[in-house]
């Protein structure tokens, strides 16, 4: 197996699984926390996990698909999507910003429509499939019964990560938002709440 990343709380390395190739993503067991905490959090995030990005693929956005899941081990063993990530397809190709930036607003606006929220929407957790498909993961932070509040976060998050993440990329973001607009249902009022949440951070 290769190791492709360790995030703040999960491995996750390639493999494969049934023949298939697959990625496995287990969440690691946290020293400073009580064991039985530990371990009931590690268990609910990545049921929480599995179960948005079956719900994201059964409203129709791309996800991994699920292998498996074992609770206890805090493991989910998904389909291997390749491709690349946006952050770095975005650092190669530069000139390809502003067709990725419009299917990341149309793909959030889908995602959102179903009522769902991601709760960690960065660059590195949308995925650029081969075939340019656009492809969702991480949904640990997500929720299914998503608020405009909720959403509002998810585009915020994705305004910030074009200002720091990708200087250069400012003008990129309208993109996401108009596309974002031409796709969601009733897109104005989390669009307010991006523009509320701003100024909150503003004035506090
Ligand atoms: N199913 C997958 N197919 C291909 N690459 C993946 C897959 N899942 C994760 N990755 C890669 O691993 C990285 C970290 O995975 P992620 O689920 O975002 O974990 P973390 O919670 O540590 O951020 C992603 O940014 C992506 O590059
Ligand atoms: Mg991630």
């Amino acid at each position: 197996m290769d190791s492709i990343a360790s995030g703040a709380e999960a491995d996750i390395s390639r493999g494969e699984f049934l023949g298939r190739r697959a990625v496995f993503k287990v969440r690691r067991p946290k020293g400073y926390r009580d064991p039985d905490l530990d371990r009931r959090i590690r268990s609910q995030r990545t049921r929480a996990e599995a179960r948005l990005l079956r719900e994201a693929r059964s409203a129709g956005i791309r996800t991994p698909v699920i292998y498996s899941v074992d609770l206890p081990k805090a493991e989910i063993i998904m389909e291997d999507v390749g491709g690349e990530t946006i952050k770095a397809r975005l650092h190669a190709h530069p000139e390809e910003a502003d067709e990725i930036c419009a299917k990341v607003g149309s793909t959030l606006a889908r995602l959102h429509n179903a009522r769902i929220s991601h709760g960690d929407l960065t660059t590195s957790n949308m995925v650029m499939l081969p075939d340019g498909r656009m492809c969702f993961i991480d949904f640990s932070m997500g929720t299914s019964l998503a608020t405009t509040e909720d959403m509002g976060t998810d585009v915020r998050l994705l305004e910030r990560a074009f200002s720091s993440a990708h200087p250069g990329l400012e003008g990129a973001y309208q993109r996401i938002v108009d596309a974002y607009r031409a796709e969601k249902n009733d897109a104005e009022a989390v669009l307010g709440k991006v523009q509320e949440i701003k100024n909150r951070g503003r004035y506090t």
